[in-house]
């Protein structure tokens, strides 16, 4: 199999996830978040936004101080104020110390928000890498709204800022509003006509307003982008960021198809992700895919023969793989008689076949009343009917 190219995970769970209603935490908090993310191993780990607040920046340098193994990197804007803020906090992670600043670059972000003209948006992201390289070689800078933004403006800035020393650039979709094709051709199109684009990792931030943004992270990488931002439970500005652990997991299900691999210790991605939710008290949807109660449980009697005789005919990835115990077979109405068997014994019954037809019969007709059958709705079913003198 040809070499699998590695792509570099940038979690912004403390950064742009935190930006999110609902999801703030404190100094502990946060730093709580950064010790699983050094288990799952992440490449580098965005802890905040120093000049946001006192607290903001005494997390990101708690963070700079703690976590040691990934970059650790702290947002700032492109101005000399909230670089140094920036850098006062992230010194502490020495040469891991990673300053990410942005200036908005698409039209209408510079008419309405910035009021700059594209000379002085030119001007002012060159002076802000140049600025941040004087405290690190390590420096990201970001094209805010860059798929809003005119492609050969685009072009022009990425361009000028790798010359001013940015060793990542980063292309966000801030507003969640591209397509895979469309994405794909930005990114190959930055990669074919930017003549030092060799000197800086692309990186790619996709939001999910449209439910593309895993789509969207997919196609920048089979474009050329070497870096992923993402964060755990896909949580982030309005409808969220790329999920890390749905990133992650289609690389590894599909590398047979895409030809990348990332650092990521993908058996932490279950604990990563019921830390967060326990911390913040906002739980995943049952559906959502990876992480959700439902995404390894099978209702469907059909399903469920499938299953018991071999996993993989319903599931494209096993629930070890993600740190999870085993799959789940939920019993209701659409469940069949090999699941029914099945709970049974590990229950401790072992019935005759004729008990086991009653029994069944019993539990079709609760099922149709319930949702959901549970070991205790079992047990009664067994007493009363099975058991009976
Ligand atoms: O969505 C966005 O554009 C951002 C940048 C600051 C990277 O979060
Ligand atoms: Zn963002």
């Amino acid at each position: 199999m040809a070499e699998l190219k590695t792509i570099k995970i940038f979690d912004t769970t403390l950064r742009d996830g935190e930006q999110s209603p609902g999801n703030s935490m404190n100094i502990e908090e946060k730093l709580r978040v950064a010790k699983q993310l050094l288990k799952l191993n992440v490449d580098v780990i965005e802890a905040g936004f120093p000049i946001a607040s006192e607290g903001d920046f005494e997390a990101v340098k708690r963070v700079a101080q703690t976590i040691k193994g990934p970059e650790i990197a702290g947002l700032c804007r492109s101005s000399d104020k909230d670089i140094d803020r920036a850098w006062e906090a992230l010194k502490y992670a020495g040469e891991k110390g990673r300053i990410h600043t942005f200036l908005a670059t698409s039209e209408i972000h510079m008419k309405y928000k910035l009021k700059m003209t594209r000379e002085q948006v030119l001007e002012n992201a060159v002076k802000a890498v140049k600025r941040a390289k004087s405290y690190t070689p390590n420096v990201e800078f970001s094209c805010e709204d860059a798929v809003r933004t005119d492609l050969a403006f685009l072009a022009q800035v990425v361009e000028a800022v790798i010359g001013a020393g940015a060793t990542t650039v980063n292309i966000p979709d801030t507003v969640g509003y591209t397509i895979p094709f469309e994405y794909f051709n930005i990114i190959r199109h930055l990669k074919e006509n930017v003549s030092n684009i060799e000197k800086a990792v692309i990186s790619v931030h996709c939001h999910n307003d449209l439910g593309l943004s895993v789509a969207n992270s997919i196609a920048a990488v089979q474009a050329g982008a070497g870096q992923v931002e993402c964060t755990i439970n896909g949580i982030g500005e309005r409808a969220g960021n790329c999920s890390l652990e749905e990133f992650v997991m289609a690389v590894k299900t599909r590398h047979d198809i895409l030809p990348f691999r990332t650092n990521v210790a993908h058996e932490q991605i279950v604990p990563a992700s019921r830390l967060l939710s326990t911390i913040t008290g906002i739980g995943v949807q049952p559906n959502k895919a990876i992480v959700g109660a439902n995404a390894f449980a099978h209702e469907s009697g059909i399903h469920q023969h499938g299953v018991l005789m071999e996993k993989s005919t319903y599931e494209i990835m096993t629930p070890e793989s993600i740190g999870l115990k085993t799959n789940v077979l939920v019993l209701g109405k659409h469940s069949g008689r090999h699941a029914f068997k099945k709970r049974l014994a590990e229950l401790g019954y072992e019935l005759s076949d004729e008990d086991l037809n009653r029994a069944f019969e019993r539990f079709k007709a609760l099922a149709d009343l319930k949702k959901e059958v549970f070991d205790e709705d079992l047990d009664a079913l067994v007493a009363d009917e099975v058991m009976r003198p």
